[in-house]
């Protein structure tokens, strides 16, 4: 059987890969256009790997798309492929536009008329799993209850909105085609090749730069973190036993400020790696102009998935934190290869004076 993945050379599809070679060798088909977030050595360990194939290829392109379903026959479709970065879509919202909104129309259309000629077994097995994020809910004061599946659709950025707009076509599949689809919306990951522009994958690299640790805001801005294997592992059990129409919620039950993130990776880093002069790489912190329309709190309910699915997350922050810091030190290559091109362009435009 095989499997296609859209979006697999990015931050979470490809641990998503990396971790599915570990268990198995289902063929595995990866469509990604390769945009600035979209890395191949992410996937250097698996390229030679005969089940693996890639093809550089955009996901609103419906040809392409139809071709690939045609040719490959695959059991189930898993959408990573997203423009996924906050600061970018408020800056230039109309890629998230394009791929967020019409690459997943364009994915349905093209994967329904598949399934439609599938004969009747591959037809009830076949899955659409559309990834998602908890900031389709909005934003939450600090005494609210987290997210739960039902909770009203409040996007705030032209991310969330996007994204939003793309869990609600899915949602329209399921309920007008019975298309098979499934929905998860996860909270923030962290861990092994995060693009070096959110957060914690900043924070670790510019500390060890000795640049500015970019606060937005008073930092008291809140979010779930989850590492990145345990929402791999969920996504897994929701493939195997996610009922078809359904919306799960993940999430590390971990919910932090943005300080507090930024203060324990410096904690940590103090140990392993201290500073030349003594210090600690706390005193790089700086507080910066917030984000536009910065949404406050992120925080998950995933008892949902827990209960039906039987599912947990099996890191603890302060392990995960620990893992990552460690991965960024050991592939400094990776980080190095990074900060040219496009990404410099970005720190160099998005944290400039007049931003700030
Ligand atoms: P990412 O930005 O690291 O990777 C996105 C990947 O999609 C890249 O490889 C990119 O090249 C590819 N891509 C972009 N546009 C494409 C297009 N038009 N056609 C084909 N490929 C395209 O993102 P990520 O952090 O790995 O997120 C993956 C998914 O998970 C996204 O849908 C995101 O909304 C969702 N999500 C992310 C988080 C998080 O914390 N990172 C949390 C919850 C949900
Ligand atoms: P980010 O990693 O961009 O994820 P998201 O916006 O999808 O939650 O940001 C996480 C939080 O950290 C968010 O509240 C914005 C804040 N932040 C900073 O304070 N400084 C930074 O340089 C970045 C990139 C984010």
């Amino acid at each position: 059987m095989t499997i296609l993945v859209t979006g697999g050379a990015g931050f979470i599809g490809s641990n998503f890969i990396l971790d599915w070679f570990e268990n198995t060798q289902e063929e595995l088909i990866n469509i990604d256009k390769l945009t600035y977030a979209g890395n191949l050595e992410n996937l250097r360990t698996i390229q030679d790997n005969k089940s693996y194939v890639f093809i550089k290829g955009c996901i609103t392109d419906q040809s392409l798309i139809s071709k690939i379903l045609n040719k490959y026959n695959p059991r189930l479709l898993i959408n990573f492929a997203a423009e996924s970065h906050v600061d970018r879509s408020i800056y230039k919202p109309s890629e998230f536009i394009q791929t967020n909104i019409i690459g997943t129309f364009n994915l349905l259309e093209e994967s329904y008329k598949y399934w439609q000629k599938l004969e009747c077994k591959l037809q009830r097995d076949f899955r659409f799993l559309h990834i998602s994020t908890d900031e389709v809910y909005g934003s939450l004061s600090v005494n609210a209850q987290p997210f739960k599946e039902n909770n009203r659709y409040e996007p705030n950025s032209p991310y969330s909105a996007s994204k939003a707009s793309s869990d609600h076509l899915v949602r329209a599949y399921f309920h007008t085609y019975k298309f098979p689809t499934l929905t998860t919306n996860c909270s923030n990951n962290y861990g092994p090749y995060h693009f070096p522009e959110k957060l914690i994958p900043l924070t670790i690299v510019n500390a060890l730069n000795g640049e500015n640790l970019p606060i937005y805001g008073d930092g008291k801005q809140i979010r779930d973190w989850l590492y990145v294997k345990d929402h791999c592992a969920a996504l897994k059990r929701v493939i195997e036993k996610g009922v078809p129409g359904n919306v799960y919620n993940i999430g590390g039950w971990n919910e932090k400020t943005n300080i507090s993130v930024v203060e324990l990776i410096c904690k940590h880093l103090d140990a392993i790696k201290p500073r030349a002069d003594g210090k600690s790489y706390a005193k790089q912190i700086t507080f910066i102009k917030d984000r536009p329309g910065h949404d406050l709190r992120y925080a998950i309910d995933a008892s949902k998935i827990e209960n039906e699915l039987n599912w947990r997350p099996k890191e603890t922050f302060e392990m995960g934190i620990k893992k990552t810091i460690n991965w960024y030190l050991e592939n400094e290559i990776w980080v190095k290869h990074i900060k040219t091109g496009n990404y410099k362009e970005w720190i160099n435009n998005h944290y400039s004076k007049d931003y700030l």
